[in-house]
């Protein structure tokens, strides 16, 4: 587990050329319909945690636009997945509890409410009332549910609903060999929330996608640093990172700079206190405790002067070797593949991971049924834990509002952006085509499912 694990893939060179495409994707009502059958039904979606499904009988249920999912382990090595429907006449099989996102249990046998079938988490169906009436039409295969092409990654379960769908490793490509170094599947939750925004799926996920917002909607971190950055499309999926800061373009000692965990300006020392502080204290996302603690010693523990590659060195040395010693350890990353991977992959087509060595922030946006105006919303927050130390957390609904106050300064933007697009005189989305490539990559991707909106060339 901590071997440094060398794994360096040159980005795939892009064009970043300026392009423009329509708002169609956005706010029609019949592409939004059209997504069903054309993104949902085709594609990888990330469905939950491994241990979200411990022991066998335990289950999850996944909802995507029409469809639901039922996941359930079935043994130690095994998770199986089908549609969420009694094969009877439709009733759909395991309800999600009012104001829930999913189902979440334990059982041996799912019964239907309606009639009383009861399938095992095989899928087989026992114990039909009646069963003779059917005249010995109703085998196995006709009652038994029916599967849904699941596997895992990362410590996260994906489904898709696709029965000829490509192997999911071969979907995730290159995104899959590039994270796993960061060991994701060792990394538990320490909170997730779910909320309804009033805009579209693509709207949201967005506003995480590019560094380009930075300046305006969080002006406080510009106290902290430059947090302008790129973005390559990488097939299907995409990534962002951070520009190195000025004068650190050449230092390879602060190769790390440029990935999650960095420094700020000025007195690093000071100004990497105070930016943790105000990370943990303004959103609770990409650092952890002992980061956040180590961060407050630094004007003391290091002299002034202190080059910024030693403040970074000693930092993230003495939070991992705290961390050893209470049993949670980091992988090693070459420096140089933790600046290459950047901040954030965006999964296509609806999912962020935000990588570190010891931390991960995951949002998600899934569809409001055929709404183009409304999504919802999923922020997961991840970090390392001793051994059977990690909480026991449950997707819990928050109000926007009710939010972190960094994330709530991206939720500001929601809405506005949603009514914006509709004005008649909004003549299309123009990325920023170094910082925001992500936009773009998500929109060129789409349309290749969807038959409309790709990006065309600015003129
Ligand atoms: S619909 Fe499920 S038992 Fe009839
Ligand atoms: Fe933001």
């Amino acid at each position: 587990m901590n071997e440094v694990v060398k794994h360096v893939d040159k980005p795939q060179d892009e064009s970043a050329e300026p392009v423009i495409f329509p708002v169609e994707a956005y706010i029609s009502e019949d592409y939004a319909k059209a997504e069903r059958d054309k993104l949902w039904r085709k594609v990888w979606l990330q469905a939950g945690r491994v241990e979200d499904i411990p022991e066998v009988g335990n289950y999850i249920t996944y909802d995507i636009h029409a469809d639901s999912v039922l996941i359930v382990r079935t043994d130690a090595d095994t998770i199986k997945a089908y549609h969420n429907v009694c094969t009877h006449r439709g009733r759909r099989l395991v309800d999600t509890p009012p104001g829930q996102r999913n189902a979440r249990g334990k059982r041996t046998h799912f019964m239907c409410g309606f009639h009383g079938w009861n399938f095992d988490i095989e899928g087989h169906c026992h114990n039909i009332q009646q069963q003779d009436d059917w005249q010995g039409k109703l085998t196995d295969e006709r009652s038994r549910l029916g599967k849904v092409l699941v596997e895992t990654w990362g410590g996260f379960i994906w489904i898709n609903l696709d029965p000829e769908a490509e192997p999911l490793r071969d979907y995730l490509e290159p995104a899959a060999s590039m994270l796993d170094p960061f060991q994701l599947q060792n990394m538990r939750c320490r909170w997730r929330n779910w909320t309804v925004f009033d805009c579209n799926w693509k709207v949201a996920l967005e506003a995480f996608d590019e560094t380009y917002h930075v300046r305006t909607t969080h002006p406080e971190f510009n106290a902290f640093g430059d947090f302008t950055g790129w973005a390559r499309p990488q097939g299907k999926h995409s990534h962002i990172g951070y520009d190195a800061p000025k004068g650190e373009e050449d230092n390879s000692g602060l190769e790390e700079n440029k990935a999650k965990l960095r420094l700020g300006i000025g007195d690093p020392r000071t100004s990497t206190a105070q930016m943790q502080k105000y990370t943990w204290e303004g959103v609770n996302t990409n650092t952890t405790q002992t980061l956040v603690d180590v961060a407050q010693t630094l004007p003391e523990v290091l002299p002034e002067d202190t080059p910024p590659a030693e403040v970074l060195r000693y930092w993230l040395d003495t939070a991992r070797e705290i961390d050893a010693k209470r049993g949670v350890v980091w992988p090693q990353v070459d420096p140089a593949h933790v600046a290459a991977s950047g901040t954030a992959w965006q999964i296509f087509p609806n999912q962020q991971i935000g990588h570190a060595v010891n931390n991960m922030l995951c949002y998600q946006a899934r569809p409001y049924g055929n709404n183009p105006d409304k999504c919802y919303f999923e922020v997961a927050v991840y970090e390392l834990y001793p051994e059977g130390e990690a909480p026991e957390t449950e997707w819990t609904y928050a109000a926007p509002e009710d939010f972190p106050h960094v994330l709530r300064q991206d939720f500001s933007n929601m809405a506005a952006v949603q009514e914006g697009m509709k004005n008649v005189g909004f003549r299309g989305v123009i990325p920023n085509p170094k910082s925001e490539g992500a936009v773009v990559s998500l929109h060129r991707n789409l349309a290749r499912y969807m038959g409309t909106g790709t990006p065309t060339p600015l003129d």
